[in-house]
């Protein structure tokens, strides 16, 4: 096997199954990095309960969810390790004690934890445990001394925060972290059916496991440039949501479609009927993957726990790191 260039870390919030923003925006860059990099993928259920957790008894069927999409996307358990947050005590552990020298106003400033907090109407109901969910993710970063993070726009300040934390327990104590950086995909955000940011709170998402019905169906409601109204109308794919998907997933017959929108021959009906075939025919391997583990949650269940058990090497590793440099290895 080629020598690996580093370790990666990245990982995701168990809340269901995944839509087509994960698998563009997160999910293939995951994939295509598993050859050359060390690569743990990491189920973050301790950080669903920031802010989900009256609904924990969802936790299991979530996480059942999320890493079938995973699985079908193309992840390898064969070649990565995938991780339970709370089956790798250490996370909790680590958290602790880099809280312990994290300073309030860095949380305070962060500006993904304000953007969830305003986009997840939560402002007047916030706990201790969310107020710390940077610092978790920096544990969940630091002990595997990863060096990259690949992850989407909205989770740099977070990254940038690890790497803070790390540099400043360096500096206390003994170095022990790598200054962990983002690595960004170069795909755009894909918007919602309804234009705006895809996601599950809204109703506007195509799932990787939709079937080809409900794939037509949801491009159907999708709105396209509102002044195209009738065949023959000039449209322009440029503003249009419908041509933004055929840009990512039908890029063989985009410009043909930019072409024949713009001329007024295409119809936005014909257009997205084109769009669902083509969403439909990249999904179709994912699918087959899909159901090789869908039906069978104890399968899914030996991949995490086998995962778990091999990054818990690692994350051992790492403590005892700490522990010898804070001078705490008594
Ligand atoms: N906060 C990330 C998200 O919402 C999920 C996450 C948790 C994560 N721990 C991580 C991402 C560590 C990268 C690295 O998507």
């Amino acid at each position: 096997m080629a020598e690996k260039k580093g370790i990666i870390l990245s990982g995701m919030r168990p809340t269901g199954k995944l839509h087509l923003g994960h698998l563009v925006g997160a999910l293939e860059n995951w994939i295509g990095l598993q050859d050359s990099y060390t690569c743990y993928f990491l189920v973050a259920d301790l950080h669903v309960l920031t802010t989900g957790f009256e609904k924990s008894a969802e936790i299991p069927g979530n996480i059942h969810e999320m890493v079938c999409d995973w699985l079908a996307a193309g992840l390898d358990p064969g070649r990565s390790t995938f991780l339970i947050q709370s089956k790798v005590p250490e996370h909790s552990e680590l958290n602790l004690i880099l809280s312990m020298i994290t300073p309030m106003p860095w949380i305070e400033r962060n500006p993904t934890l304000k953007e969830m907090i305003r986009d997840m109407n939560l402002t007047g109901k916030i706990h201790f445990g969310l107020m710390g969910y940077p610092v978790l993710q920096a544990a969940d970063i630091l002990l595997y001394r990863a060096d990259l993070v690949p992850v989407g726009e909205d989770q740099v300040a977070h990254v940038e925060m690890t790497r803070e934390i790390a540099r400043r327990f360096n500096h206390l104590y003994k170095p022990v972290f790598p200054e962990s950086r983002a690595k960004l995909t170069s795909t755009p955000r894909l918007p919602g059916t309804d234009g705006k940011k895809m996601s599950k709170s809204l109703g506007n998402c195509i799932y990787i496991s939709d079937n080809d019905e409900a794939v037509k169906a949801k491009v159907r409601q999708m709105i396209t440039d509102t002044q195209k109204i009738h065949l023959g109308d000039s449209g322009r794919p440029e503003i249009c949501s419908v041509y933004s998907y055929h840009a990512i997933f039908n890029k063989s017959e985009s410009e043909e479609i930019a072409a024949g929108c713009r001329s007024g021959k295409l119809g936005c009906v014909e257009c997205k009927d084109k769009l669902a075939g083509a969403i439909g025919h990249t999904l179709d391997p994912l699918r087959q993957r899909r159901k090789a583990y869908e039906d069978d949650p104890l399968k899914v269940k030996k991949i995490l726990l086998e995962g778990s058990k091999a990054g818990s090497k690692r994350a051992a590793e790492t403590m005892a790191l700490v522990r010898e440099a804070m001078g705490m290895d008594y």
